[in-house]
């Protein structure tokens, strides 16, 4: 049984109104006095919880520390992420023909990618916890925004990516910002296992998803979503729909929604729809929604051109799958072309994304054919990296150079 009830008794191990509480059986934990990822108890999944949830009118500021209310700490190590931009895309709303389509572009967050609203509090929840070693698996963006803010906070970062399965420009950022990078002969998901059992044995702070502050900055997105789309179109949307690899902006969106419908912000039936969308070569989710179960069975070979989401054991399915129900969405796969394909008609609309973004785009296209999105609804894709992140995609889904000499004359030929 996973418990996601807010509210109730603040337990003794509250530190300033803060806890942790596991979802499998509702133990609850002090949040700084141990390193701690799981439950002790039963090894279940911890989130974070208050003993007062906020409403809009208690936001300030901008970014994602604007909702310093809703998060563990009143500050973190910054470098101004968040407050992304939310895009009309007209061409892709007409060709899918659905009421209004917008694009939120984490992309736009200062490396590039949404893991900056989790680094911001995650790290300095490290700080706090006086760790002296950060460390992640990832796929690549998770590697390049804890390299960046692990920098910034002074502190040695090790990252463990699956060799030769990272695009380009994330390898470069964390080797810029100083990360000790070390290639694993296995996938993401071996790689998340053994910098678990690295942080298990006290030799690093575990930054990956699992870890509960982390989602705590990601649920920003929900919020800057929420108070962008009333703003621009007088309305929350009806659905996200979002891109999943271990499922922890999922998660995140849903922890969102539960906070303001405790704080009274929000009724339960105004949840957007969360619809998650992976690759066909690496859609564990997908099939558990799918095939109505409880549980997601982890895949051990994935592969798809979306290296940012080729993995086969969503950590935080627990958390994910009781959200996309209760809201009312669902979650689809698509093809590596459909994914590029979206990653071209973004592009054709001025937004330039990594294809695991584009597979936002994609899902909503195939729903959409499928007849499950109907053409009235207000969605939002949620596009979760830059293009720049994987240039070699970019540059095999755009169109080819022209070699011209140097000359006018010879240009105008050519043209
Ligand atoms: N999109 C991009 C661009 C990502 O980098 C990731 C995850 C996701 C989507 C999936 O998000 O895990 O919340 O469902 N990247 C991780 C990494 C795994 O290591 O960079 P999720």
């Amino acid at each position: 049984m996973v418990d996601l009830e807010l509210g109730g008794e603040t337990p003794a191990e509250a530190t300033d109104g803060v806890w942790l509480a596991c979802v499998a059986c509702g133990e609850t934990v002090a949040p700084y006095d141990d390193v701690v990822y799981r439950c002790p108890d039963c090894d279940g999944l911890l989130e974070v919880r208050y003993d007062e949830y906020p409403t809009f009118d208690d936001f300030e500021g901008v970014g994602v520390w604007r909702y310093a209310d809703a998060l563990p700490l009143n500050e973190g190590v910054s470098i101004r992420e968040g407050n992304t931009p939310l895009y009309t895309v007209p061409e892709i709303e007409a060709d899918v023909d659905v009421a209004d389509v917008r694009v939120k572009h984490e992309g736009m967050n200062p490396t590039g990618a949404f893991k900056d609203r989790g680094m911001t509090v995650g790290v300095k929840v490290a700080e706090r916890l006086g760790v002296d070693r950060l460390a992640c698996a990832s796929t690549g963006n998770t590697s390049a925004a804890l390299a960046c803010y692990g920098a910034r906070a002074d502190t040695e970062v090790l990252v463990l990516l699956p060799a030769g399965k990272v695009a380009a420009g994330k390898v470069a950022q964390a080797a810029l910002h100083g990360a000790r990078i070390l290639e694993v002969e296995g996938n993401f998901d071996a790689c998340l296992d053994v910098v678990a059992e690295l942080a298990a044995r006290g030799e690093a702070y575990l930054l990956n998803s699992i870890n509960p502050f982390r989602l705590e900055g990601q649920k920003t997105i929900g919020l800057e979503i929420l108070e962008q789309s009333k703003r621009e179109t007088g309305e929350w949307p009806d659905r996200i729909v979002l891109p999943v690899g271990n499922a922890g902006n999922t998660a995140a969106l849903y922890k969102c929604f539960r906070e303001l419908v405790e704080a009274g912000a929000m009724a339960e039936d105004e949840m957007p729809a969360l619809t998650g969308v992976q690759a066909e070569g690496a859609a564990p989710m997908v099939e558990a929604v799918r095939e109505g179960r409880e549980e997601v069975r982890r895949w051990e070979e994935v592969e798809t051109r979306a290296t940012a989401i080729r993995i086969g054991n969503p950590v935080n399915a627990p958390k994910a799958l009781p959200g996309v129900r209760a809201t009312g969405g669902t979650a689809v796969a698509v093809s590596d072309d459909e994914i590029t394909d979206a990653q071209r008609a973004l592009a054709r609309d001025g937004v330039g994304v990594e294809p695991a973004s584009a597979a936002s785009v994609a899902g909503l296209t195939k729903l959409r054919r499928e007849g499950e999105i109907d053409d009235d609804e207000q969605v939002v894709c949620l596009t979760t990296g830059h293009l720049l992140k994987d240039p070699d995609a970019a540059a095999a889904a755009g169109g080819d150079t022209t070699p011209v000499p140097a000359d006018a004359d010879g240009v105008l030929d050519v043209l």
